[in-house]
């Protein structure tokens, strides 16, 4: 199966890691949403990409430094919040798989427990969730708190091309590795495939490119408009 998945909702239409762009991408039949972690000065963890608030609110400063309430008081667009993650997984419920990239170096212990949580309490499974990161440390990190058995699936991001893909598979048991359309290279979808993990790539916006890398052996993309894609892989 091919994947699309919805680039921080689905952010060409809507204010990117808000509700109303996960809903979007959930309207627009998305098969995967991702989003972008942190945790603010409260400990709290927020759906948001940027370490400021600087570019996609009408507030200044680092998230780090800012209280989950002083968060909450600011715009993320069209009157929007920005997102607390426990919220997110309230409203998504299971409907959708999830991918969560890890941003703030603070986020592996608090988003694990956070999806323990969910799966004990809600309609949740393990799987379900697809845990990324630039940083394979984190993954690591991120790696030494999942329960045993839970069959979560880690998802390294790239950027580049690495020369050992291998190393991802022994260190991390990767499920996929998620490359940039910048380098989206024949040989390292063969070898990824080699080893046994899937091939993501990002971001892609239009049908022509996404058919080009599907005939190129690829698994999926990250995309800021799903429905774009639907009709077409
Ligand atoms: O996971 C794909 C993509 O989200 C990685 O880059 O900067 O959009 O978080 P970025
Ligand atoms: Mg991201």
């Amino acid at each position: 199966m091919f994947l699309i998945i919805g680039h921080r909702g689905a952010s060409g239409y809507e204010p990117e890691n808000t509700l109303l762009s996960f809903r979007k991408a959930l309207d627009q039949n998305a098969d995967m949403i991702e989003m972008d972690i942190f945790k603010c000065k409260t400990g709290e963890l927020v759906v948001i990409h940027d370490s400021t608030v600087d570019r996609t609110t009408n507030g200044k400063g680092k998230i780090q430094d800012l209280t989950f309430n002083e968060l909450r008081a600011l715009d993320a667009g069209k009157g929007e919040k920005i997102p607390a993650l426990d919220e997110v997984l309230n409203m998504l419920n299971g409907k959708v798989k999830i991918n969560l990239e890890l941003k703030g170096e603070d986020t592996a212990q608090p988003v694990c427990d956070l999806i323990r949580e969910h799966v004990n309490e809600r309609r949740w499974k393990y799987n379900d969730f697809y845990i990324s990161s630039f940083n394979h440390r984190l993954l690591q990190k991120f790696i030494s708190f999942i329960p045993k058995n839970a069959a979560i699936n880690i998802c390294p991001l790239i950027y580049g091309i690495p020369i050992d893909l291998a190393e991802l598979k022994t260190t991390l048991n990767a499920y996929s590795i998620n490359i940039s359309a910048d380098f989206n290279d024949p040989d390292i979808i063969e070898e990824a495939h080699t080893h046994g993990m899937k091939v993501f790539v990002y971001v892609v916006n239009t049908a022509e490119e996404a058919l080009k890398l599907q005939s190129l052996g690829i698994d999926g993309v990250f995309t800021d408009y799903p429905d774009r894609l639907q009709n077409l892989l």
